[in-house]
């Protein structure tokens, strides 16, 4: 299919052209980065932080997950559009790969989802399929409260190779990219060198990985209440819209 043609492509750009991916959760978003060149669009779980308003994304669903993959696909024409399936929906095979399949309906190329090892069983059902996957290690935001907070992952050699087992499943079972998020640089770097598939950084230094991924509210400053450390916000779209707001209001 195209979409299987598209991670295709961006997978053969491991250790070549860097990959930018940056996540959307609607129309105008999708279009916008979409036409500016952006090679992968992430409808991650994060939109249930920052368009949503809750406190992580362990209260993220499906339904909420296909009505704004479905807003981004109608935005987007070029970029490869990747869903993230949600925590619970991928409990079980059969779970993943009909919600994989779900997504896909409403407008994904791929699908994403957390975790290795434990994982393979699930990954190899939706590639299958012909369903593009794509990997998640190093911090697993849907365990984020098992874990007590945001961790830095692969500060030891243990961890180290932990990650990569994981990793090594992921791949085993057919997924195009990896995302590593919070991993430490050195360690990112390690990995990108031994894996086979492309690396796509978040919070793991700069130039470690075969690419990297923000979240769009994150580059651009329309999120003021909660920034990263990692973050490199190149706009301040928050005290702009303050700024025409009590424009708009005084003028009332
Ligand atoms: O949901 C999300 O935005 C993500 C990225 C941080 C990788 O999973
Ligand atoms: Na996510």
């Amino acid at each position: 299919t195209r979409s299987q043609e598209k991670a295709q492509a961006l997978k053969m750009r491991k250790g070549g052209k860097r990959i930018a991916c940056l996540t959307a959760y609607d129309y105008p978003s999708a279009r916008l980065l979409d036409e500016a060149g952006v090679d992968l669009l992430l409808v991650g779980d994060s939109l249930g932080m920052v368009v949503l308003g809750y406190p992580d994304t362990t209260h993220v669903t499906m339904s909420h997950m296909l009505h704004h993959v479905e807003a981004v696909a109608r935005g987007c024409s070029n970029a490869l559009i990747v869903g993230d399936l949600p925590i619970h929906s991928y409990d079980t095979a059969e779970m993943a790969l009909a919600n994989a399949k779900r997504l896909v309906a409403a407008g994904a190329d791929a699908v994403k989802l957390e975790g290795g090892v434990r994982q393979f069983d699930k990954v190899k059902a939706i590639v299958d399929a012909g369903i593009p996957v794509f990997g998640h290690m190093g911090m697993l935001p849907q365990r984020v409260l098992e874990e007590g907070g945001y961790k830095k992952k692969g500060k030891s050699e243990a961890e180290y190779e932990a990650i990569l087992e994981g990793c090594r499943a992921l791949e085993d079972a057919g997924v195009f990219a990896i995302v590593l998020e919070s991993v430490v640089a050195a360690t990112a770097e390690r990995l990108t060198e031994e894996l086979e598939v492309p690396t796509i950084g978040i919070g793991c230094g700069e130039q470690t990985c075969d690419g990297e991924v923000a979240v769009i509210s994150d580059l651009v400053g329309g999120y003021p209440w909660f920034v990263p450390p990692f973050a490199k916000p190149q706009a301040d779209i928050s005290t702009e819209v303050t700024k025409a707001v009590r424009w708009y209001v005084d003028q009332v």
